[in-house]
């Protein structure tokens, strides 16, 4: 059944499954619509060419991210795994220009943070519902926020953007700012560098990998 033979379902423009589909999971249909559209340019989406070539970028240009690229990078947070799928984080995207710019100053200075798309991303444990002490339900919901920052993040490469992740922030200043009860556990600042850059050098893997027999 499609939104032509049930008016009640809705989809945003452009949007619109085209595949016949069953009840129940319209939800998961908007994703995946949004995730198999095509990116406006050709640009190489193999995970590992995508990961190999991340650099993170504080310096972005003032071109306008398309709304396509936004969406396809909201979508990916919503692909991650989170504790038994309960989805214990939210993401707010700040749009106003005013309130980015108080965030540079609730962001330690930082002002890369002043960027074409900022997404703050919040742990929600009262989505987490499991019967655990709160301790955990909380550490949970700080993996979920962070796993689906770090989609976010890979997809902002995939798509030719770049983007700064920020952890050095007062979150009460944030939760202030943005009028929210939730702690933010990640601020994601998008955009198009002004300057691609090699990606950083690492450890040696092997002293990363610690064997265990
Ligand atoms: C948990 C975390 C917190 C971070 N906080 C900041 C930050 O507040 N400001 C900033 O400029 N970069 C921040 N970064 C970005 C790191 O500096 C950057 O990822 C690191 O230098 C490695 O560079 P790469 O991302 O290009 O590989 C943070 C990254 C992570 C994962």
């Amino acid at each position: 059944m499609d939104s032509k033979d049930n008016p009640e379902k809705i989809y945003p423009s452009g949007y619109e499954p085209k595949e016949t589909h069953t009840e129940g999971n319209v939800r998961n249909l908007l994703l995946s619509e949004i995730l198999k559209s095509s990116p406006t340019e050709f640009i190489n989406t193999d995970l590992f060419t995508v990961m190999s070539k991340r650099r993170s970028t504080r310096k972005f240009t003032d071109r306008i991210v398309e709304t396509v690229k936004i969406d396809k990078i909201i979508a990916a947070a919503d692909t991650a795994p989170t504790a038994g799928n309960f989805q214990g984080f939210e993401i707010f995207y700040v749009k106003s220009p005013e309130k980015k710019q108080q965030l540079v100053e609730a962001c330690n200075n930082q002002p890369y943070v002043n960027a074409p798309v900022v997404l703050v991303f919040c742990k929600n444990p009262a989505r987490v519902k499991f019967d655990f002490p709160e301790e955990v339900l909380k550490k949970f919901a700080i993996q979920d926020a962070t796993l689906a920052a770090a989609y976010s993040q890979l997809a902002a490469q995939a798509l030719g953007l770049s983007s700064i992740w920020i952890g050095m922030f007062d979150e009460q200043k944030i939760m202030k700012i943005l009028n929210i009860e939730l702690i933010p556990s990640s601020v994601l600042c998008i955009g198009y560098p002004k300057q691609e850059k090699f990606p950083k050098p690492r450890r040696n893997l092997k002293e990363l990998v610690h064997p265990v027999w």
